[in-house]
């Protein structure tokens, strides 16, 4: 079953392109339909148009969180997307707009991706927070989105290690490729119907 996927994000696009390279590969069966962003500066729009799949800006500047969320909507609306996917999107979504994915089996269709083991380090500097405490071993989390931050039903977990000769910058590359590789291989898992056992009890949404 080919899944239609619609993508928010906010930076340099480096998820994005490798769930679009994936769908190019086919390795993934899903169709990418719509890239949203909250900065025109963010690389993801590049990115975007680098794969011909359409790319729309709604800044999040001098736009109140309800109007811009209205905004996206209207935008998403109009594509029948199945799941919508977090790719380095960096503003909290209210929970009317998550409404508007919500699943008749009572989770919201929409997932998010997280550089550490949840519910460890949630936040926006998670590999900074983890490296300076000292973790020996960090991750990568998949997981729905419910109304908390960081939080949510987990699809999948993928664990690497902090050597001790790491600094920032090299422990941050290992997890990014940890990202790439497993991003894509959970959203196969949706588009194949492997968790189509998800239930509300599962995800514990109310
Ligand atoms: C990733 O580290 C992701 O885990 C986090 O934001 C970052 C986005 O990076 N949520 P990119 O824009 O996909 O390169």
């Amino acid at each position: 079953m080919s899944i239609n996927l619609g993508f928010m994000c906010s930076g340099r696009g480096t998820n994005l392109r490798a769930i679009l390279q994936a769908i190019k590969d086919g390795t993934l069966d899903a169709h990418a339909s719509i890239v949203v962003t909250n900065d025109p500066a963010a690389k993801a729009l590049s990115v975007a148009k680098e794969f011909g799949v359409r790319a729309v800006c709604i800044p999040s500047t001098g736009l109140s969180r309800g109007d811009q969320e209205k905004q996206i909507l209207e935008v998403l609306e109009t594509e029948s997307i199945d799941f919508l996917v977090l790719a380095g999107y960096m503003r909290i979504l209210s929970e009317s707009f998550l409404r508007s994915f919500r699943d008749p089996r009572g989770f919201y269709r929409v997932v998010n991706i997280h550089p550490s083991l949840l519910p460890a380090f949630p936040g926006k500097s998670a590999y900074e927070e983890a490296f300076n405490y000292g973790v020996k071993v960090s991750g990568i989390t998949i997981h729905l989105v419910d109304e908390k931050v960081d939080h949510g039903f987990i699809l999948a977990q993928e664990a690497f290690p902090r050597f001790d000769d790491d600094t920032l910058s090299t422990f941050k590359a290992r997890g990014l490729a940890v990202e790439h590789k497993l991003f894509p291989e959970v959203l196969q898992t949706l588009a194949s119907g492997e968790l189509s056992f998800l239930t509300r009890e599962l995800v514990q949404l109310d």
